[in-house]
């Protein structure tokens, strides 16, 4: 049964405070709950109290205010337990359930991970609990009593301020109090209760008070947080300076555990952290790996404001805070690094995730309407695409108006669970635009194309843009409106100065283009400009140019907007690989590929250029890139050899360059983490990658030399990524000499996990099967099955849509049983099909039959059922 948006509904009770008591005892857990109810004014006079509940045990009979209750005045049903007569006033509900965490594998509500008690509360966790009103639009302040064993769980932690500790007379418990004075809903309740190593810091606020912080750890894994503390506290500060936006405890703690559903957990006061968003070393984690955690830790402090001060009134209402949290935590890397390259890194994974869901079988708006598993929508159109609407927003509105917006949004909606209609009302209030078109971008599914046509008229001077608009059906949508579309733009002249002319809508170096179609005029020119049009990649649009070879190198070398001079090259590249593809599958020649030659040739021969930079220009576009714009008819093998291909000829014409460039590109030792350190070792292995294109024996010699002699795991892991797609015994040797040095740390073999998984080779199937029984593989750990079966379902196009259809087939048998421990997990992996229907026909019918045993294989989650339904239609 689905949930719709239109049907909200008030909550008819209110719980304006929560008294819990938890006896963190093994199988025998308690967790007592007394709740301050009353009845809603708004809601309906006469409705009975209906607590959420999920796989709970009550034990002992309800309390309302201090007095049995008896039987027949409440029921418990699987999901509920209602009392159709409360009092009519104000009153207190008393009721202890029954938990075992240990049993607890779907990861939510209150489980163990390696031993250590903790919660995963959002979305619907909390009911997992005790029985709740548990939706985000009930907001309670809430104290806590924690009580554990001492040895097992010396440390103790909840939401809020520490209130009080002790000991338990004659006993070997101990417990802990904390007391959360702001109001929040249920998703953001967490608790924590373990052995566990403490990295402690503090941090003055702008007001100046001080925030203790704690980064809570395995021990032995402490001296690998201090990252993760460091980004923490450049993040308090950023939040500070940039939306004036200070923190609100005493203190702010972040616990890392190593089994997680998610990335991490922004509970109020105690993040809740998949550990590989927290521990980094030099030896164990990689570049993408600490600016991972720098994003991550951001993210989760910066839903302080978005996401915790202001809440959602609902779960349609998500990308309210994740939408607008992705924003600010991009904003803030683009200014810890590079923001010209984290631009073009952030629009290649919209791309090459977002832009897949939004044409496929998932697509579903950014404020989607209806829902059967919440847990589904947590997706790359909630969070990224959510991102993008915010961005869209800023650059219609201007910088300014935009900082004014959010200024009174959180003046407004402080301690509020508020609405997208509310968050956009304070922008156009602020900017004084009506936004009600714009809002369409919340509404309306799938990726707008527009079509650019550019045109001369030497008499007049006068040049001509030609806009077109469309936006595809998606499931549900057949028709759509045209979207305000911001088209951030500069016109050149020769040489590549820009030229500053009035366009004939007048909007500075911005067109809004919100009709169907449109038509604009730059007058008294005295020669045809170039246009770099979407700079920056303003609007998050297919775009589909018509623009002349000689404008594109033109772009490519003078374009002042570093992303637009990556665009050209992506989009020439990626028109020769589609032509090498249909090539491939046909009698047609091959395509002339010496454009390409020459433009990367330019580039590496670009001294002044960022490593970081020229690594993305010298990045060819993914299999997943191709597989997307050819859109239909996808053959996998055809792709991956068209990219291969290219390589080769990139290396036959370039080898002494790109020999010359690797060589001088190393970075002298100790590692750093810092931008500059990192886009040079990503420059190191991008020209590794087409150094050894020829994949021959002197190749693997090639990719070995970097792995033996790394001092870091970016150097090894980079040369190792490169020497896995190479058959070879130094291949194994390497793989084998990784998995002796880095035996027991699965965070690490989760790298090693992935980079098989990935291997094109038609044995990498029964690798896979082969690692799964790996000492360190584990199918009741969502990092190692992320990494092992996620890598070949989702980082191995070829050998995952095999035309034998065996690696369907591997990951529907996986789905299935995984769904019986932990349906969030295997719904994620179905993620891999969401491009099923753009293959060509014989894996297209194969995919369909692994769609269709899972289907058909009974007692399938919500999860599980809800993606498979959706594959299918
Ligand atoms: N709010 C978290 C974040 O984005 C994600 C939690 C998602 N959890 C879930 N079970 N779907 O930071
Ligand atoms: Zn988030």
């Amino acid at each position: 049964s689905a949930v719709k948006l239109s049907e909200y509904r008030v909550p008819d009770f209110l719980i304006d405070h929560v008294e819990m008591d938890v006896v963190l005892d093994g199988p025998a857990t308690r967790v007592s709950a007394r709740m301050s109810l009353r009845r809603n004014l708004q809601g309906r006079p006469d409705a009975p109290l209906i607590l959420d509940g999920d796989d709970l045990r009550l034990s002992g009979p309800l309390e309302i205010d201090g007095r049995a209750l008896p039987l027949s005045d409440y029921s418990v049903a699987a999901q509920s337990l209602v009392i159709p007569a409360p009092p009519e006033g104000p009153f207190e509900l008393h009721l202890v359930t029954a938990l075992d965490p240990a049993a607890n594998t779907k990861l939510m509500g209150l489980y163990r991970s390696s031993g250590t008690y903790c919660t995963q509360c959002e979305a619907e966790g909390f009911r997992r609990i005790t029985y709740f009103l548990d939706r985000p639009d009930v907001l309670a302040t809430y104290r806590v009593r924690i009580e554990a064993d001492r040895a097992e769980a010396p440390i103790l932690l909840s939401n809020g301020n520490p209130e009080s500790a002790g000991s338990i007379e004659g006993t070997d418990r101990h417990f802990a109090v904390w007391h959360d004075p702001f109001p929040k809903p249920s998703y953001l309740f967490a608790l924590v209760g373990g052995d566990l190593a403490q990295l402690k810091d503090s941090f003055r606020t702008m007001s100046g008070r001080d925030v203790e912080l704690g980064i809570y750890v395995e021990h032995g894994k402490q001296d690998r947080a201090g990252y993760a503390m460091d980004a923490l506290k450049r993040s308090m500060r950023w939040d500070e300076e940039k939306f004036g936006r200070e923190y609100d405890l005493d203190v702010f703690n972040i616990v890392a555990v190593s089994d997680f559903n998610m990335g991490a957990m922004e509970n109020k006061g105690l993040n809740v952290f998949n550990d590989k968003y927290v521990l980094a070393s030099s030896d164990t984690a990689t570049d993408a790996d600490y600016s991972g955690i720098e994003a991550v830790i951001a993210h989760e402090y910066f839903h302080n404001w978005t996401g915790n001060r202001i809440t959602c009134r609902d779960w349609f209402q998500l990308c309210l805070k994740e939408g607008l949290t992705v924003f600010r935590d991009q904003e803030f890397t683009a200014d810890m690094r590079s923001r010209p390259v984290e631009r073009i890194s952030d629009v290649r994974g919209l791309r090459a995730v977002q832009f897949m869901e939004d044409a496929g079988p998932f697509a579903h708006p950014v404020r989607p309407e209806s829902y059967r598993e919440i847990n589904n929508f947590y997706t790359a159109t909630v969070y990224e695409k959510g991102a993008e609407v915010i961005r869209m927003l800023k650059t219609l509105i201007g910088a300014e108006s935009f900082r004014k917006g959010m200024d009174l949004y959180f003046e407004r909606h402080d301690g509020q669970a508020a609405t997208i209609e509310q968050f956009i009302a304070c922008f156009s209030e602020a900017s004084g635009r009506n936004l009600d078109q714009f809002r369409l971008w919340y509404s309306q599914a799938g990726t707008p194309t527009v079509r650019a046509k550019t045109s001369w008229d030497e008499a007049g001077g006068t040049f001509t843009l030609e806009l077109e608009q469309a936006v595809p059906p998606t499931p549900g949508q057949d028709t759509k409106k045209p979207m305000v579309i911001p088209l951030a733009y500069r016109l050149f002249g020769e040489n590549g100065t820009p030229l500053s002319v009035e366009n004939s809508s007048g909007d500075g170096e911005l067109i809004v283009l919100s009709d169907a179609h449109s038509r604009i005029d730059w007058k008294g020119l005295p020669k045809r400009p170039v246009l770099s049009l979407n700079r920056g990649f303003s609007a998050a649009i297919n775009l589909q140019t018509d623009l002349p070879e000689a404008d594109r190198l033109f772009l490519a070398r003078h374009d002042d907007d570093a992303f637009n001079r990556w665009q050209v090259l992506q989009t020439a590249t990626t028109e020769v690989l589609i032509k090498s593809v249909h090539a491939l599958r046909s009698t047609e020649p091959m395509p002339d590929d010496a454009p390409q030659i020459e433009a990367f040739a330019a580039a590496l021969a670009h001294t002044a250029l960022d490593p970081a930079l020229l690594a993305q220009l010298l990045t060819l576009p993914s299999e997943a890139d191709l597989a997307r714009e050819i859109g239909r008819d996808v053959d996998p093998d055809a792709i991956y050899n068209a990219r291969l291909r290219l390589k080769q000829s990139l290396l036959a014409a370039l080898e002494d360059d790109l020999r010359a460039r690797y060589e001088a590109t190393s970075v002298p030792a100790p590692y750093v983490p810092d931008a500059a350190g990192a886009g040079r070792r990503a420059l190191r292995t991008v020209l590794l990658d087409l150094l050894t294109a020829r994949r021959d024996e002197r190749s693997a010699h090639i990719a070995y030399a970097q792995f033996v002699s790394a001092d870091n795991q970016t150097d090894r892991i980079g040369a190792l990524a490169v020497l896995s797609q190479i058959e070879s015994r130094l291949r194994e040797d390497a793989l084998d000499a990784f998995a002796s040095r880095f035996a027991g740390d699965g965070l690490v073999l989760d790298k090693w996990f992935a980079l098989q998984a990935s291997i094109p080779e038609a044995g990498t199937l029964e690798r896979v099967q082969r690692l799964m029984q790996h000492p360190d593989f584990s199918l009741s750990n969502p990092n190692r099955v992320r990494s092992l079966i996620g890598g070949f379902a989702s980082g191995n196009p070829t050998q995952f849509t095999r035309p034998d259809g065996q690696g369907f087939a591997f990951l529907a048998d996986n789905v299935v049983q995984l769904d019986r421990m932990n349906p969030q997990v295997a719904a994620r992996l179905l993620g891999a099909f969401r491009t099923w229907r753009a293959l060509e026909p014989v894996r297209r019918a194969e995919a369909e039959k692994a769609l269709r045993k899972i289907a058909e294989s009974g007692s399938l989650s919500a999860d599980v059922n809800d993606l498979v339904s959706r594959a299918l239609t």
